[in-house]
């Protein structure tokens, strides 16, 4: 693959890259636990705008395990650009004096590619706004291909919050390099963007929508579900008009394949109940530890 510079959207990639990443994430599952003096001159910044648990303390284990340094912030409010009203491209400019490396979520759509516009070193978007989150969508075709040995041939139901969910659309964009069934099964208020649904059918691969989850679980490989993005609908009734819509409970597993892998980013908060996670489907905690080696060889293929 070429030099790759910034990771901003799943569109920085090709196939090929993708495929390069997750053979290279494999083989980070060894260096994870031996661990690595790689990195030990470099120092990455996390600035996170918003809240995160999974993407922020995975981005900093992987940099710790490759034997590098982390700093920044994970709370907008303990920064100048929320206390003092600082503007993102300040906050870059300064930033980039103090690390080789940035890894940024804001709530803004586009915020990582105005972060990468003003910055001399490397950016990685760690989600922006509802519109994208790539290193997410790396992280789940590497647990789709560790846990199915393949993504090619599979079907795969993208469930819950389509249209605010930046998860999902990376996630859309990446299986439009691969050869797959896609089912879309959201309420009507949040349907995935056309454009998306464009791409994946432009490329090629069979896409259908659904409006229940019933008819996503038929036949399918992998359940992928998302939370409702309550934080990001601008009035507050359309939200209570979709909550608690979509959930998965035990019976709906028991209809399930039994090699079928429920998959999810996490947080949840009631789309998937708590009896499901002792089923043998529910992948979830497992697909956690999977943002540690994957993020370390997108790190690795930036700083190296
Ligand atoms: C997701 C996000 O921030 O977009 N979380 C994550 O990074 N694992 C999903 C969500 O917040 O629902």
């Amino acid at each position: 693959m070429g030099e790759l510079h910034n990771l901003i959207s799943i569109h920085d990639l090709s196939r090929e890259d993708i495929d390069m990443i997750l053979e290279c994430a494999q083989k980070m599952e060894d260096i994870a636990v031996k661990r690595s003096k790689k990195y030990s001159s470099k120092i990455m910044a996390c600035l996170f705008f918003e809240a995160s648990t999974r993407t922020r303390l995975s981005f900093e284990s992987a940099m710790i395990r490759l034997g590098g340094r982390v700093l920044g912030f994970a709370d907008v409010a303990a920064s100048s650009a929320g206390g003092k009203g600082e503007t993102l491209a300040d906050t870059i400019r300064t930033v980039e004096r103090y690390a080789d490396i940035i890894v940024i979520r804001h709530p803004l759509d586009g915020s990582a590619r105005v972060a990468a516009e003003f910055s001399e070193i490397p950016i990685i978007n760690a989600g922006s706004g509802s519109e994208e989150h790539p290193t997410q969508a790396l992280l789940d075709l590497y647990s789709i291909k560790k846990m199915r040995g393949t993504i090619d041939g599979l079907s795969i139901s993208l469930c819950g919050d389509l249209k605010y969910g930046r998860t999902v659309h990376s996630l859309g964009m990446a299986l439009a390099c691969y050869d797959v069934k896609v089912k879309l099964a959201a309420p009507t208020a949040l349907k995935m963007k056309p454009a998306i649904i464009e791409e994946m059918k432009r490329a090629g691969i069979e896409v259908i929508q659904v409006d229940t989850l019933d008819e996503a679980i038929e036949d399918a490989d992998v359940v992928y579900m998302t939370r409702i993005q309550k934080e990001r609908f601008p009035d507050r009734r359309e939200y209570d008009a979709v909550k608690g819509k979509f959930r998965l409970t035990e019976p709906d597993v028991k209809r399930m394949k039994e090699d079928t892998i429920i998959l999810h980013p996490l947080p949840r908060v009631d789309e998937i109940t708590a009896d499901v996670d002792s089923t043998p489907q529910a992948k979830y905690f497992d697909q956690v530890y999977n943002g540690v080696v994957t993020r370390m060889a997108i790190l690795d293929l930036i700083l190296g």
